[in-house]
């Protein structure tokens, strides 16, 4: 069965229960409904170029892994044939060497803000997050600290204390509020020593990310880059949840660096590389620590010792996953076909709809909206909160209804702009809300089960 949208929507006033939801149900009978906004929206032809999903009814979990498209295996085929199976290793030679750079350009150009010869693919997100931060706070000698917020994502945090171990610096948490995320302020009072006397000049690195993987908040990228930049420090923005649906001008805003994965919103498909930007200025004062030979100035010398290649190349290690740069590729053809502006569009228009029928449909039942109200904090992501939604999730599931569940309570609702309508958001809260009924109705039901969709590895 294809990811549908019901060919007519449910009506929102059918969850009416008490007197109160019947006054948001009118209210909510008065905005387009989740039919009225798929027939209008001017993406929606996109979704038919991803491959249907068998059983699956409402796909919210592109923020985690995006969906293949269609061309994907044929595109597989024509690389097996021809690149690989008949250029074979002279392929390196016409197109491989160079692919981690041109992708990256391509990448850079269509949704990163950022001019050729800055970014690369290479690596996992992790991996080139370590060599990053490693090579970021080896360019500013003399400075013991590393600045993160408390609610960035495990692998940056895990990464950040590895390296403040390895390199003898502290480690300064920003304490954020978890259904909101970092802000101007929150730096500005981490740069600030409690005498008030500003100890910035103590930080070489602040590690932060543009899109909060739990919240969803959005980040001031250009206002808390500055701040950063005033103190003397470099900033790396963890791009992730953001790439592919929420725009960045990563040269206007005088981004240092940023590191962002490319199977969510590039739908690069699972553990495709992830890709680097490092600003022109700052490519030779940063030195990698994994030094390959492809990251080398001249691959093929054979050198005695190690001489980084000049620009982005020097943040290549080993061998590029070619075949893992392949779908991703399928997919940033389609979003230069709908361009950041719309994409951006639809995602709030998708998450703006998501928050207006959890408030009609769900509040009753005590769920919380855990992310930004305003569309201008919020990138494509919505979380709400409830005590039974661990239970919940694997419910959905069995019902072909794919959000994930965030420890202790949170259920994210991802909002791929190109391939989710607003009638799978339907589907999925009104799911929740008869999971929700059912549960009150029966207390020993399996919604209070502490069974859960822990399968899903955390993104
Ligand atoms: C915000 C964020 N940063 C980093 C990572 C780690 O990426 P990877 O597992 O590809 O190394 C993820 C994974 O989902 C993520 O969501």
């Amino acid at each position: 069965m294809t990811t549908a949208t019901p060919a007519t929507a449910p009506s929102e006033a059918g969850a009416t229960t008490t007197a109160a939801t019947a006054t948001t149900a009118a209210a909510a009978a008065a905005a387009p409904s989740a039919e009225e906004l798929d027939r209008t929206d001017p993406l929606a032809r996109f979704r038919d170029r991803f491959l249907p999903a068998d059983g699956v009814v409402a796909y919210l979990d592109g923020n985690s892994l995006g969906r293949p498209l269609r061309q994907t295996a044929a595109d597989f085929t024509e690389v097996v044939a021809g690149e690989w199976g008949t250029r074979l290793i002279r392929s390196w030679d016409e197109r491989w060497l160079d692919l981690p750079l041109r992708l990256g350009d391509r990448i850079a150009a269509s949704t990163l803000g950022a001019a050729p010869g800055q970014t690369v693919v290479a690596d996992s997100t992790t991996v080139l997050l370590y060599k990053m931060m490693r090579a970021a706070v080896t360019a500013r000698p003399g400075r013991t600290r590393i600045l993160m917020d408390d609610d960035n994502f495990p692998t940056d945090r895990f990464i950040a204390e590895g390296i403040a171990r390895e390199c003898g610096l502290e480690l300064q948490w920003i304490r954020v509020d978890k259904a909101a995320g970092i802000t101007t302020d929150l730096i500005d009072e981490a740069l600030t020593a409690a005498s008030g006397e500003s100890f910035g000049d103590q930080v070489a690195l602040v590690v932060l990310s543009h899109v909060s993987y739990r919240s969803g908040h959005l980040a001031d990228v250009a206002g808390i880059t500055a701040r950063v930049h005033d103190a003397g420090a470099l900033v790396l923005w963890d791009l992730c949840h953001s790439a592919g649906s929420v725009p960045t001008e990563l040269d206007a805003w005088n981004v240092d660096i940023a590191v962002g994965c490319t199977y969510k919103y590039l739908n690069g498909g699972p553990g495709s590389p992830a890709f680097a930007y490092v600003a022109s200025a700052l490519q030779d004062e940063l030195d990698q620590p994994i030094q390959g030979w492809m990251g080398a100035g001249d691959i093929f010398a054979m050198a005695e010792g190690y001489v980084p290649a000049k620009g982005m190349r020097r943040f290549i290690s080993g061998t590029p996953p070619i075949l893992g740069m392949l779908p991703m590729q399928g997919m940033l053809e389609l979003i230069e076909e709908a361009g950041m502006p719309a994409i951006r569009e639809k995602s709030i228009a998708l998450t703006e709809y998501t928050i207006r029928i959890v408030d009609d449909l769900l509040t009753p039942f005590g769920v919380q909206v855990a992310s930004p109200r305003d569309s201008g904090e919020r990138g494509s992501h919505v979380t709400i909160r409830h005590p039974r939604f661990k239970a919940v999730t694997a419910e959905l599931w069995k019902r072909g209804i794919i959000p994930d569940f965030r420890n202790p309570d949170g259920l994210r609702l991802g909002l791929s702009p190109l391939s989710t309508s607003f009638g799978e958001v339907l589907v999925a809260v009104e799911a929740i809300r008869d999971i929700l009924a059912d549960a009150d109705a029966d207390p020993d039901s399996d919604a209070d089960a502490e069974s859960g969709a822990d399968a899903d590895p955390g993104r």
